[in-house]
């Protein structure tokens, strides 16, 4: 592999996370695997932690000792920019949006109970202070804060998936996947998966799976900032819109939501097979292989993005007992 000029990056995650071999869900000559990025490390886990790596290096490396992120109430990016930032000195402001902010002197859950745990400074917003972020946030910063975007999907953030690309090819050697699948969000995750593939000159295809808004949205999204980064990197591959492929029809009654079927799947994959999944994005993207494994090809790979502590921010639903 080419050695090329990647940005500063801080250890942050537990590397490489395993790719394991998922038996049992899928029919029989179907070979899933399964990148457990849901391993990146105990509360510091999850997705994110790979694009905090080098979003949280460029804070250092500026002299900065505050960053400021946002998201949704139960954010797993907020979380995990909390917890990070404390662990290399750093202080963190939180803007999340919620139209019933709980009450400052109760009892939290979830995500929100630990970032209030390791001491983040918690800004609960309304949904239409939230749309005035763009503002928000480097008010919140000043001259000594580093605002990082929803879900630290930017160029810079994009490395993160960029560099795990570059485990997955050691990992599965001769073996290669039909298709990787991942929940999509805020775009980042697919935006470096796919100009991960692209860069080391594979042709696998790499689906996002919405678990909010629909595939204009998200392959808008995924060119911005391919866009931004091959213009900071030329190296890096631009995608177009239309090199981006994004899976519709499983945010069901939409984000953050659950439907009676999506929580009876999660329940069925864990007591299947003692995977967990999260109900807010895994548990929906996983859906898609799930329901239509033949789109995938006969070796699928799965990229479980972690999310665990929003599975539990509500007491569970009971699943229905397997058959
Ligand atoms: C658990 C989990 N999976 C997937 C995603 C989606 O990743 P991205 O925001 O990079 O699209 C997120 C965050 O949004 C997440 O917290």
């Amino acid at each position: 592999m080419k050695p090329d000029a990647a940005p500063r990056r801080v250890p942050l995650a537990q590397l490489p996370t395993p790719l394991l071999d998922v038996g049992g869900l899928l029919p029989p000559s179907t070979r899933l695997r399964v990148k457990r990025d849901d391993l990146t490390g105990a509360a510091l886990s999850g997705n994110k932690v790979r694009k905090l790596e080098f979003l949280l290096a460029e804070a250092q490396e500026r002299g900065l000792r505050r960053v400021v992120t946002c998201g949704g109430l139960q954010s797993n990016h907020c979380r995990a920019t909390a917890i990070a930032a404390r662990e290399l000195g750093l202080d963190c402001t939180v803007v999340l949006r919620t139209a019933t902010p709980p009450d400052r002197e109760g009892p939290l859950t979830g995500n929100v109970a630990l970032m209030r745990l390791v001491g983040a400074e918690l800004r609960f917003v309304t949904p239409e202070q939230y749309a005035q972020r763009a503002r928000l946030l480097p008010e919140l910063a000043g001259t000594d804060g580093l605002v990082i975007p929803e879900g630290g999907s930017n160029a810079l953030g994009a490395w993160g998936y960029l560099a795990c690309v570059d485990e997955l090819i050691v990992q599965w050697g001769t073996e290669p996947p039909t298709a990787i699948i991942c929940a999509t969000g805020s775009g980042g995750t697919l935006a470096g998966l796919a100009m991960g593939v692209r860069r080391r000159g594979l042709t696998i295809p790499v689906y996002g799976v919405c678990v909010c808004d629909d595939a204009p949205t998200f392959q808008g999204l995924v060119a911005q900032i391919s866009a931004e980064a091959h213009a900071r990197w030329p190296e890096l591959p631009a995608l177009a819109p239309s090199d981006v492929r994004v899976v519709e029809g499983w945010v069901g009654r939409g984000y953050a939501l659950s439907t009676p079927d999506e929580l009876a799947d999660l329940a069925h994959v864990a007591r299947t097979t003692g995977l967990v999944l999260d109900p807010v994005y895994t548990a929906k993207a996983f859906r898609a292989l799930l329901r239509a494994p033949e789109a995938y090809g006969e070796a699928p790979l799965f990229v479980h993005t972690g999310g665990i502590f929003g599975l539990l921010a509500e007491p569970l639903q009971p699943a229905p007992e397997p058959g």
